[in-house]
């Protein structure tokens, strides 16, 4: 998370996607961040500053003659000190201010008289016909011409009964743009092919064979690639993790739809990362019906080898960057580096398979034609973040 330590001038306006800011102000604060709100007239019909109060910890502007700022200059004073203005909900009134450098209240005031160097990130929400009269779209696209970031709207159901888009993004998605907005864009335009998650190998039609990964060290890795700029998209076994923003996920279920899937958009990728808990064989004859118990008797099963997905992208002809992991139960330094070498990638990422998997946190070693060293124990956000440095340096050489 790049947003600990940051200041952000949280700015609302008029529109039932208040509610959401409420939420969003916890998780910045949440985050690290510290939170100036500012909320105007119109704001203030939909959720209280109290309420913004309560969860930002600090007390509310939403006057421009108020009087806790000595020289009365809360337009000045309240942007000196922060790294961006996020403007969530942005109405569509507000964003003609902005277009028009309007100085009629707190919030527009302080946006015009902001340092020009100052990020301004603004998330309409307003109704789909509002969004989409020519008017408001000549407003989104000024203010995309003056520098202004525009996250969202999105597509959906709104307060008002229609559909369409006009819907403030979630919380979580602002958060993890905003987060995206202070990363160092090492990644900037590389294409980045993962695989996460486990494979499901059936028996019959309710039974299987899998494993303990979670996906959460691969879903990690794809967002802090997406952070840095990349173009990802991520091949995931089955996992309960929601979607990383900003990523073109590709769900599958069995070994073969994993290669089939990774094999149908290596083209042109410049990057592999095989995270994946790839299940080494699949069971030869899966019934088509569930095998029933019968008493006494133990089915056996036949096995049939899956395919390996990264010993295959890595031995095409033009093979992207491969980085591929490892999971140990033991000797790990060892295993490590003659899988390495076996596998004949650059790059293999080592970790103690009952010591990684479920948790949130891990520890990682990386192997390479150096030889090896380790990342210390952390998040797997924290680690994939030092990861994806590694393959920017790595990719840069
Ligand atoms: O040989 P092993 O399974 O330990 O190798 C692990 C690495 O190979 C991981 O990067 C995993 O994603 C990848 N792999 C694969 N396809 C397989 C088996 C493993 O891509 N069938």
């Amino acid at each position: 998370m790049k947003l600990a330590g940051k200041h952000i001038v949280l700015g609302l306006s008029g529109g039932i996607a208040c509610y959401k800011a409420a939420e969003l102000a916890r998780g910045l604060v949440k985050a690290g961040a510290s939170v100036q709100v500012v909320m105007t007239e119109a704001a203030r019909h939909f959720i209280t500053p109290v309420t913004m109060q309560a969860l930002s910890g600090r007390p509310v502007f939403t006057d421009q003659w108020d009087s806790r700022i000595s020289n009365n200059m809360a337009h000045i004073d309240l942007t000196r000190e922060a790294d961006a203005v996020l403007i969530a909900p942005c109405s569509a009134d507000v964003m003609r201010k902005l277009v028009h450098g309007a100085a009629d209240d707190l919030l527009s005031t302080l946006c015009l008289a902001r340092p020009a160097s100052l990020p301004l990130l603004v998330a309409p929400a307003m109704n789909v016909e509002m969004w989409e009269n020519p008017a408001t779209q000549r407003n989104a696209a000024q203010l995309r011409a003056d520098g202004v970031t525009l996250l969202g709207p999105v597509a959906g159901e709104q307060a008002c009964g229609e559909t369409g888009l006009g819907r403030m993004m979630e919380p979580e998605a602002l958060l993890d743009e905003l987060d995206a907005f202070f990363h160092p864009k090492i990644l900037q335009g590389r294409l980045l092919l993962i695989t996460a998650g486990p494979t499901f190998e059936p028996i019959d039609p309710v039974r299987g064979i899998t494993n303990l990964s979670s996906g959460k060290m691969g879903y990690a890795i794809a967002r802090a690639a997406r952070m840095a700029g990349a173009d990802v998209t991520l091949v995931s076994g089955p996992t309960a993790l929601p979607p990383p923003t900003g990523v073109r996920l590709l769900p599958v279920t069995t070994a073969r739809q994993m290669h089939e899937a990774v094999m149908a958009n290596v083209a042109g990728q410049q990057v592999f990362v095989a995270v994946a808990a790839v299940a080494d064989w699949r069971v030869a004859e899966v019934s088509s019906r569930k095998i029933k118990k019968q008493d006494g008797a133990t089915p056996s099963l036949a096995f049939e080898q899956n395919p390996d997905i990264l010993a295959a992208v890595a031995a095409l002809p033009s093979a992207p960057y491969c980085v591929g992991f490892a999971a140990e139960s033991e000797d790990l330094l060892e295993h490590g580096a003659a899988k390495r070498r076996k596998k004949n990638i650059p790059l293999l990422v080592g970790n103690i398979g009952h010591q990684t998997f479920g948790r949130d946190d891990n520890e990682l070693v990386l192997f390479d034609d150096t030889g090896h060293h380790l990342l210390p124990r952390a998040s797997k956000e924290a680690l994939a973040d030092r990861l994806v440095a590694e393959i920017a340096t790595r990719l840069a050489h």
